[in-house]
């Protein structure tokens, strides 16, 4: 299928192509409840409007936050979102995706934690409240960058990912998984020290953790059974449990319910279904993860941003073309969030890839959180180009085109290049391709 730029000026262009297209995608003209509150984990949360994890390449070498990740988030908590999932922060060194990757040390930590002082007090002035702050806790396995050029711990060889067969020596054995577990016990009391509310064992986009998921192919205790390919994620969550002293203080994971290449390497696909979506594992993986270790809720999301970016962040330009219209991969990330959350219905879901319908975004919100299919809806991109969008929501009940994301693909470009990540359209001062 051709490639297809956005041409939805009204919201009622946008349901016609998705009727079209049979795409689920419930637009809700109203956009209160977006500004309902939500219990989680003992606390509430003040609307269910949650800024995603965003990289922004931005850290010192040694990991602790820059210039820019400090406008960044003072720009978001601003905004007055009530969830702020903190990006991708390395466990370790070597599984840091670039050199300037945020990595939580000893040394750093109360660099963080002024980050985060200033958050709150932020939102509290601007918007009366303080937003509730996850931190993601990465190895980025397969992605390590930590010099700047390509340094792969991989799980297992996959070849949809791998175009030269990566060196044997690449792939990291059962005893340095048990040391990348450990890893998270320290990232766990770091991140109680640092203030944040609660950590996101991440395992998602084909990082470490979630490569481990679909290792069927890989021999020994973290390959083939279902039991052993989530082992490393269950030890991981047992080694930061292990250092939990603050009340309160929780576990969670954003997770790939759905990789997005064929079985026997992708998970959450049906075996002998060529893409097919099938959520019977992750649906399994997330009651055991809520049952073993009391997560108050789970982001979902899919794909993998280096091979498939389109069924992790539905977009229009760019030179990667999918041969998918991009209201098929907004269906497909819909349905999948919405099936999480019927299956599970007393862990509140936390749904992905919300800002390529562009001003439209809050109505496709407000659908899916009145339609009872997730509790919250996470922005990405939108959060770069306009974090503002919840005072317009708030106030007018729709977003403004003029300050929209328009999914240009050029956040991910500067991301992929290793240098500050941020909007190169709407924040172009400060941004440039
Ligand atoms: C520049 C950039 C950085 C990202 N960094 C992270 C990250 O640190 N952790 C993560 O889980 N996802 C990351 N993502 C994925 C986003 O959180 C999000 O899932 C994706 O952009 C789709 O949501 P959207 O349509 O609202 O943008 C990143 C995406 C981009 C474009």
């Amino acid at each position: 299928m051709a490639h297809t730029k956005f041409h939805y000026p009204t919201l009622e262009d946008l349901k016609t192509e998705a009727e079209g297209l049979n795409a689920f995608l419930p637009l809700a003209e109203k956009t209160d409840c977006l500004f309902t509150p939500l219990s989680l984990g003992g606390r509430t949360v003040e609307n269910r409007i949650a800024f995603q994890p965003m990289e922004g390449t931005d850290g010192t070498s040694t990991g602790a936050p820059g210039e820019l990740t400090a406008r960044r988030y003072h720009r978001f908590a601003q905004a007055g979102p009530g969830l702020i999932w903190f990006e991708a922060v390395a466990t370790l060194p070597q599984a840091r995706a670039s050199a300037h990757q945020l990595w939580l040390t000893d040394e750093n930590v109360d660099a963080f934690k002024r980050l985060l002082d200033d958050m709150r007090e932020t939102s509290l002035k601007e918007n009366g409240y303080a937003p509730l702050i996850v931190m993601q806790s990465t190895n980025s396995g397969r992605y390590s960058k930590p010099r700047g050029v390509p340094e792969p711990l991989i799980a297992y060889h996959c070849p949809p990912l791998e175009d030269t067969p990566l060196p044997d020596d690449r792939i990291v054995t059962d005893d340095d998984l048990k040391r990348f577990e450990d890893a998270y016990a320290a990232a766990a009391r770091l991140c109680q020290q640092a203030g944040f509310d609660g950590m996101d064992v991440k395992c998602c986009h084909r990082y470490l953790a979630c490569e481990l998921l679909s290792a069927y192919t890989r021999p020994g205790e973290y390959g083939g059974s279902y039991e052993n390919r989530t082992r490393f994620l269950k030890n991981c969550y047992r080694a930061a449990r292990s250092e939990i002293t603050r009340q309160g203080f929780f576990l969670t994971s954003r997770l790939n319910v759905y990789d997005g290449f064929a079985y026997p390497y992708g998970f959450g696909v049906r075996e002998g279904a060529g893409l097919a979506v099938d959520l019977q594992e992750p649906i399994r993986l997330i009651g055991e993860l809520k049952a073993a270790f009391d997560i108050p809720l789970i982001n979902v999301t899919m794909g993998n941003p280096y091979k498939n970016p389109h069924v992790n962040r539905p977009y229009d330009h760019g030179n990667y073309v999918p041969d998918e219209h991009p209201l098929t991969g907004l269906d497909r990330m819909m349905r999948g969030v919405s099936e999480i959350q019927h299956a599970l219905p007393d862990l509140p879901v936390l749904g992905s890839a919300f800002s390529y319908p562009r001003q439209h975004a809050g109505h496709l919100a407000a659908g899916m959180i009145d339609g009872g299919h997730c509790a919250m809806a996470g922005f990405g991109r939108m959060a770069f180009a306009d974090p503002e969008f919840i005072h317009d929501l708030r106030r007018f009940g729709r977003m403004d085109e003029k300050k929209a994301c328009v999914t240009c693909g050029g956040c991910a470009a500067l991301l992929r290049a290793g240098t500050p990540a941020g909007c190169v359209v709407r924040d172009r001062e400060v941004y440039r391709l």
